[in-house]
C-alpha cells in the first residue's frame, strides 16, 4: 500500500533503537555478555559505520578517523526532541537528552568526555556544542553568543593543541566549559576553565611531535609585512624551539588555519591591537629559543654564562619594549632575597639555559591563561538572572608514554579522579536506582579506584603531598631524595611499586629501572621517571626574570608578570604546580557532582590514526581500563533492561487485547496485564516504582519479535480497515452525489413540467379571454350600431319633420340666394386672386392670366381691356405737350397713310423734326429768314422735278402757317410762294417712293406754272404737316390722293404721272422720265 509521506513520518516516531539494529545498539542487551562479544559487537557496528553504541545512557564512541555523513543539519533535525532510545545511538541523542532535561526539568548538566589521547574527545565536545547551538534559541543576539562560544574553540586549539604521536591535534590542556542558558533554553554565555597546559612542549618536543600549532601557523600564514614587524622569518629551521622532523602535518594547512584563528579571534571579540600583542608574545617566545650562551671563566674559577649573539636579544627587547641590559643581566645573575638581604649570584651556562626555558614556558603558559580569561570576558553572560548550566569537560586522556614525567602523572591523576566520579555517579547510581525503585537486588562488585586516588592525593602521605614536602624542605632537594621519601611512605601500598620497595620485598625486580616508580592505575601500570618532578612542581622562574618582564613596555607582557612588581614583593613561595592542580581538580569534581552527568566514552580503534582499522587488542585494553564491562554488568546485574511504564506500554500494548488500542488505567497496571497475557515467566521481570525491569535480554528480544509480528498483522489490519473505509467513504460519497444529482434532476424536471403547464394554462386562458372579449365586443358593436341606427333614423325623421315644417319658407328663394351667395363668393375670390396676378404696367405686355371660370369670360376680357386702357392712360399721362404734339402728328400720319402707302411703315420710327434746315442759324439764309415773318413749320431741301424733262433740282421747301415757299438752295432766294388756300390736293403713289405732287387751285397766281412735283425723303411727314396746317388754317381737309397714276397740270398740259416697276439698273433711286407731254414715267425700284 502506498502511504503519503506525512503518515510515514508520523509512524516513524514510534520507532526504537531496536529497529534496524546492527549488532545491539545497547550493550546491556548483549547476550551472552563477555569481553569477546562486547568487542565483536563494537567491531560489527564500527564496520557498519555505527560508531556509537550505548551502555544504558552512556555513549561509547569509536573514533572513525574519517568524516561520516551523520552530523548534517538533517540529522540534527532527526534527533531533535526525540526520546533517547527512539533512534539509533548517536552523540546527538545524548546532547538532546541533556539539553532537554536542562531546559525542561531544570537540571544542570555536565557532559564528561573521557578516553585516551586521539580517541575523539575534542571532536565529541565540539559535536555536542554544535548540536546544542543548532537546537537552542534563535535570534540575532542569541546567534552572536553561540558564534562566540563556538569560535572560542579554534583560538584555544591553536594555542593549546599540538601534534603528538597519538593525535595530530592533541589537546595539551584540560578544558571545562560551562555553557549558560536562560529559563527558555537560550544560551547566555559561557565560562571556560583550563587545566595545566603542557608547557614543557614550548621548549622541547618528543621525537615525531610538534610544538603548539600557533608557532607553525604564524610562520606559515602571516603576511610578509607582519613577519617583518615581528622580526620573524618564514623558516621553521631558524628556530630552536621548533622541532623539524614533523613541521608539516599531513592534511593540515597551517596557513589557512592561521586565517581561521585570526577570524575567530575577531568574532570572539579580540581587538586588533590585542591580537597583535598576542602574536608579539608568541614571536618573543620563539626568538627566546634562539638566545644561546657561552661559558666565560671567572676569577673564582667558576664559569659564568654570557650571551653568544646579542642580536636576537636586541630584537626581542625591541619587540617587547624591555631594556636590553636588564634582560641580559637577568640571564647572567640570580638575586636571592632572604631576610632583607639581597644576594646576587652568577649563573653558569646550564642555569642560563634553564632560566631562558623557564621564561619561555612561563611566558607562553601565562599567555594561554590570559587568552582563556580574555575569551571568558567576551563570552560571559551579560545578565545576572539565574542560569542553567551545561558543562562540557574535554580533558586530556589517560597517557602512557615511554618516558612518563610529571605531566603524565598529573594527567593520569586527573583521569583517576574522573573515573572515580564515573564510578560514583554511574555504578553507584545504578545500584541506587534499584533501591529507589524498590527492587530486590544483590550487590555487584566492581573495581573502585578510590584507593589509587588516595595514593596520589592523600594530604598526609599522598605522592603529591610528599612532593610538596620535598620541595619546601630546606637543604638539598633532588628528585632522588623525593623518590626515597616515596619509598618510605608508599612502600606498602598495593598500587605503588619501585625498585627499592620491590627489592625490599622480592629482593630483585630488574624490570624496574632506577629513579623510577610505577603506579598501577585503573587503566594500567605506568612507569614514571622522577627526573624533573621537583623542578616542575616548583615551577620556578627567577625573580630577576619576572622583574625584567614586569618592566617591559609591552602592556600585555607586563600584565602577565604581576609578581615582578617590586612594590608587591612576596617572599612566600607560590603554591606548587601539583597542589594547584590538585586544588583545581577538586573544585572541578565538586562542580561535576552537583550536575547530572552524561558520559561519552571515547575509544580509539587503532594506533595508526587510520580509518577502517579496528585493533581488537587496543580496544580491549581501553574497555578494560574504562571498566565498560563492569558498567554493563552493573547495569544489568539484576535486570538487563528497564523502561518507564508509559513508553513500555506504548511500545508493546498491541500485543494484548486488553491494552490495545487504549489502556484506560495506570500504565503500570497495563504493563502487568500485558506481561500476564503474554505469559512471560514471573522471574523474568520485576515491577519497580516507575519502571519495569526485565532481567534477560532474551525476554526483550522475544517481546520485540512479537511486536514485529504483531505490527505486520496490524499493518494488514490497518490496510484492511483503511481499504474498507476508503471503499465505504467512496460509496457514501457516490450515494450522496447520486441523491444530490437525483434531487437536482427532479427539481429540474418538475420545473420544466410546471413551466409547460403554466404556459398551456396561459394559452387556454388567453383563448378564453379572447373569445369572451370578442363576444362582448360583438355585443357592444351591435349595441352601438343599434344606437347609431336609432340616431340616424331619428335624425332623418326629425329632418323630415323640420323640412316638412319649414319647406314653405325655403323653397321660393333659397336656391337663388345660395346661388347668389356662391356666385358672389366666387367673384370675390376671382377678384382677390386677380389682384395678385396682374401683369406688368407696360402697354405692350400681352400677358393676361387665364380665365378661371367659363362664365367669367366676358368679364375677364373686359377687365383685360380696361386694364390695358388704364395702363395706356397711365403711360400717356407721362407725356409732355411737345411729345403729345408729335404723337398727334404721328397719329395723323397713321390715319392718312397706314395701309395705303408702302412708304409709311418706314416713317413710323422717324421723328418728325420739321425744320431740318436751320435757317435761323445759317447766315447763308439770313435773307430768306428775314423775308419770312411767320413761323416755319417745315424747312427742308427737296428735289423739284422739272416739269419738262423730269430732271430734278434741289429747292428749299418751306412751310409756314399760311404759305408754302420754295427757295433756291444756294442763294436762299425765294422762287415761289403759294398761299395754303391755293393748295388743293396732294398726290402720291402707293409705292415706296418719295414722289408727291402738290396740286394748286386753278386760276390762282401760283398755278401759272403748273402743279409742283417733288421728291423728298420725308414725304410722310411733309404730307401730314401740310395736311394739318391746311386744316387748321383753312378749316378744310386737304385732299390726299394715293394712286399709281394721277394727273398733274403742267402749264397748260395735263400730264399723267405713272409709277412703274422699274428695273434695277439705276440702283435703288427712283428715276423720273418725261415720255411725252402726256406721260411722265416714274420707275420705282
Ligand atoms: N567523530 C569523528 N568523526 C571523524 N573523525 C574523528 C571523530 N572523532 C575524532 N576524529 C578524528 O580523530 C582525531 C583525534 O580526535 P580528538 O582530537 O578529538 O582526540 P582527543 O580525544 O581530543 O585527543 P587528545 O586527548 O589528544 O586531545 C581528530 O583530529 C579527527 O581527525
Ligand atoms: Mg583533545
Amino acid at each position: 500500500m502506498h502511504m503519503p509521506e506525512e503518515t510515514m513520518a508520523k509512524m516513524e516516531v514510534k520507532t526504537s533503537l531496536l529497529d534496524n539494529m546492527i549488532g545491539v545498539g545497547d550493550m546491556v542487551l548483549l547476550e551472552p555478555l563477555n569481553e569477546e562479544t562486547f568487542i565483536n559487537n563494537l567491531k560489527k557496528r564500527f564496520d557498519h559505520n555505527e560508531i556509537y553504541t550505548y551502555i544504558g545512557s552512556v555513549v561509547i564512541s569509536v573514533n572513525p578517523y574519517r568524516s561520516l555523513p551523520i552530523y548534517s543539519p538533517e540529522k540534527v533535525e532527526d534527533y531533535r526532541n526525540r526520546n533517547f532510545y527512539e533512534l539509533s545511538p548517536h552523540i546527538f541523542a545524548l546532547s538532546d537528552e541533556a539539553y532537554r532535561s536542562l531546559r525542561d526539568q531544570d537540571k544542570d548538566q555536565c557532559i564528561l568526555i573521557t578516553g585516551e589521547s586521539g580517541a575523539g574527545k575534542t571532536e565529541a565536545s565540539k559535536l555536542v556544542m554544535s548540536y546544542v547551538a543548532a537546537v537552542c534559541g534563535k535570534g540575532a543576539e542569541v546567534n552572536q553568543v553561540k558564534e562566540q562560544l563556538l569560535q572560542s574553540n579554534p583560538v584555544l586549539e591553536a594555542f593549546g593543541n599540538a601534534k603528538t604521536v597519538r593525535n595530530d591535534n592533541s589537546s595539551r590542556f584540560g578544558k571545562y566549559m560551562d555553557i549558560e542558558f536562560d529559563f527558555k533554553g537560550d544560551p547566555l554565555g559561557g565560562v571556560i576553565s583550563n587545566y595545566l597546559l603542557e608547557k614543557s612542549r614550548v621548549v622541547k618536543q618528543p621525537r615525531g611531535e610538534r610544538n603548539f600549532h600557533v608557532f607553525y601557523q604564524l610562520l606559515s600564514g602571516a603576511s610578509e609585512e607582519l613577519l617583518n614587524k615581528l622580526t620573524l622569518e618564514r623558516d621553521f629551521s631558524r628556530y630552536n624551539y621548533l622541532s623539524l622532523d614533523s613541521a608539516k602535518v599531513n592534511g593540515v594547512d597551517d596557513a589557512a588555519n592561521f586565517r581561521t584563528v585570526r577570524n575567530a579571534m575577531q568574532i570572539v571579540g579580540f581587538m586588533d591591537h590585542e591580537a597583535e600583542s598576542v602574536l608579539e608574545v608568541v614571536a618573543a617566545v620563539l626568538k627566546l629559543g634562539n638566545i644561546e650562551f657561552k661559558p666565560e671563566s671567572r676569577v673564582n674559577g667558576l664559569d659564568e654564562s654570557k650571551i653568544k649573539d646579542k642580536n636576537e636579544l636586541k630584537e626581542i627587547c625591541e619587540l617587547t619594549g624591555i631594556d636590553q641590559s636588564v634582560l641580559e643581566r637577568a640571564f647572567s645573575f640570580r638575586t636571592v632575597e632572604a631576610k632583607q638581604e639581597k644576594v646576587s649570584t652568577t649563573l653558569n651556562v646550564a642555569q642560563a639555559y634553564y632560566a631562558r626555558d623557564a621564561l619561555a614556558k612561563n611566558l607562553y603558559s601565562r599567555l594561554f591563561s590570559w587568552l582563556v580569561n580574555r575569551i571568558n570576558e567576551s563570552i560571559k553572560a551579560q545578565t545576572k538572572v539565574r542560569k542553567k548550566v551545561m558543562g562540557v569537560l574535554d580533558i586530556y586522556g589517560f597517557e602512557i608514554f615511554e618516558d612518563n614525567s610529571f605531566e603524565q602523572f598529573i594527567i593520569n591523576y586527573c583521569n583517576e579522579k574522573l573515573q572515580q566520579i564515573f564510578i560514583e555517579l554511574t555504578l553507584k547510581e545504578e545500584q541506587e536506582e534499584y533501591i529507589r525503585e524498590g527492587i530486590e537486588w544483590t550487590h555487584i562488585d566492581y573495581f573502585n579506584n578510590a584507593i589509587i586516588c588516595d595514593l596520589i592525593e592523600n594530604n598526609t602521605n599522598g605522592i603529591l603531598a610528599m612532593l610538596d614536602e620535598e620541595c619546601l624542605r630546606p637543604g638539598t632537594v633532588t628528585d632522588e631524595t623525593f623518590l626515597e621519601k616515596l619509598n618510605q611512605v608508599c612502600a606498602t601500598h598495593q598500587h605503588f611499586e619501585s625498585r627499592m620497595s620491590k627489592s625490599s620485598r622480592f629482593l630483585n625486580d630488574t624490570s624496574l629501572p632506577h629513579s623510577c616508580f610505577r603506579i598501577q592505575h585503573y587503566a594500567g601500570k605506568v612507569l614514571y621517571q622522577v627526573e624533573g618532578f621537583v623542578d616542575k612542581n616548583n615551577d620556578l622562574l627567577y625573580r630577576d626574570l619576572s622583574q625584567a618582564m614586569w618592566k617591559a613596555g609591552h602592556t600585555l607582557i607586563k600584565s602577565l608578570f604581576p609578581e615582578g612588581n617590586p612594590a608587591k614583593i612576596n617572599l612566600k613561595r607560590p603554591p606548587t604546580a601539583g597542589s594547584q592542580f590538585k586544588a583545581s581538580v577538586a573544585t572541578l569534581m565538586k562542580n561535576l557532582q552537583t550536575k547530572n552527568p552524561n558520559y561519552i566514552r571515547c575509544i580509539k580503534p587503532n594506533d595508526k590514526k587510520a580509518a577502517h582499522i579496528f585493533s581488537e587488542a587496543l580496544v580491549c585494553h581501553q574497555i578494560r581500563y574504562l571498566g565498560l564491562l563492569e558498567n554493563v554488568r552493573v547495569r544489568r546485574a539484576g535486570y538487563a533492561f528497564r523502561q518507564a511504564y508509559e513508553p513500555c506500554l506504548e511500545r508493546y500494548k498491541m500485543l494484548c487485547k486488553q491494552t490495545w488500542p487504549h489502556w484506560k488505567g495506570p500504565a503500570r497496571a497495563g504493563v502487568e496485564v500485558l506481561f500476564n497475557e503474554l505469559e512471560i515467566p514471573v522471574e523474568e521481570y520485576s515491577f519497580g516504582r516507575s519502571k519495569i525491569f526485565i532481567r534477560n535480554p532474551r525476554t526483550l528480544f522475544k517481546l520485540e519479535d512479537l511486536r514485529k509480528q504483531r505490527l505486520e498483522d496490524l499493518a494488514t489490519l490497518i490496510q484492511k480497515i483503511y481499504r474498507g473505509w476508503k471503499c465505504r467513504t467512496h460509496f457514501l460519497l457516490m450515494r450522496k452525489s447520486q441523491i444530490v444529482i437525483a434531487a437536482w434532476y427532479r427539481r429540474y424536471a418538475q420545473q420544466k413540467r410546471y413551466q409547460q403547464i403554466k404556459s398551456s394554462a396561459l394559452v387556454i386562458q388567453s383563448y378564453i379571454r379572447g373569445w369572451k372579449a370578442r363576444k362582448i365586443l360583438r355585443e357592444l358593436k351591435h349595441q352601438k350600431r343599434c344606437e347609431e341606427a336609432a340616431t340616424t333614423i331619428a335624425a332623418y325623421w326629425r329632418g323630415t319633420q323640420v323640412r316638412r315644417e319649414y319647406r314653405k319658407f325655403f323653397r321660393a328663394n333659397a336656391g337663388k340666394k345660395i346661388y347668389e351667395f356662391t356666385l358672389q363668393r366666387i367673384v370675390q375670390k376671382y377678384f382677390l386672386e386677380m389682384k395678385n396676378k396682374m401683369p406688368s404696367l407696360s402697354p405692350v405686355d400681352k400677358n393676361w392670366p387665364p380665365r378661371p371660370y367659363l362664365f367669367l369670360d366676358s368679364t375677364h376680357k373686359e377687365l383685360k381691356r380696361i386694364f390695358h386702357l388704364w395702363r395706356c392712360k397711365k403711360y400717356r399721362d407721362q407725356f409732355t405737350d411737345q411729345q403729345k404734339l408729335i404723337y398727334e402728328e404721328k397719329l395723323e400720319a397713321s390715319e392718312l397713310f397706314k395701309d395705303k402707302k408702302a412708304l409709311y411703315p418706314s416713317s413710323v420710327g422717324q421723328p418728325f423734326q420739321g425744320a431740318y434746315l436751320e435757317i435761323n442759324k445759317n447766315p447763308k439764309y439770313k435773307k430768306l429768314k428775314d423775308a419770312i415773318e411767320e413761323k416755319i413749320i417745315i424747312a427742308e431741301v427737296v428735289n423739284k422735278i422739272n416739269r419738262a424733262n423730269g430732271k430734278s433740282t434741289s429747292r428749299i421747301f418751306l412751310l409756314t402757317n399760311n404759305n408754302l415757299l420754295l427757295a433756291d438752295q444756294k442763294s436762299g432766294q425765294i422762287k415761289s410762294e403759294v398761299p395754303l388756300v391755293d393748295v388743293t390736293k396732294v398726290s402720291m403713289s402707293s409705292q415706296n417712293d418719295g414722289f408727291f405732287a402738290v396740286h394748286l387751285k386753278e386760276g390762282s397766281e401760283a398755278a401759272s406754272k403748273g402743279d409742283f412735283l417733288f421728291s423728298s425723303d420725308h414725304l410722310i411727314e411733309m404730307a401730314t404737316k401740310l395736311y394739318r396746317t391746311t386744316l387748321s388754317q383753312t378749316k378744310q381737309k386737304l385732299n390726299i390722293e394715293i394712286s399709281d397714276e394721277f394727273l398733274v397740270q403742267f402749264r397748260q398740259d395735263k400730264v399723267c404721272v405713272k409709277f412703274i416697276q422699274g428695273n434695277q439698273k439705276n440702283g435703288s433711286v427712283p428715276t423720273c422720265k418725261r415720255k411725252n407731254n402726256r406721260l411722265l414715267e416714274v420707275a420705282v425700284p
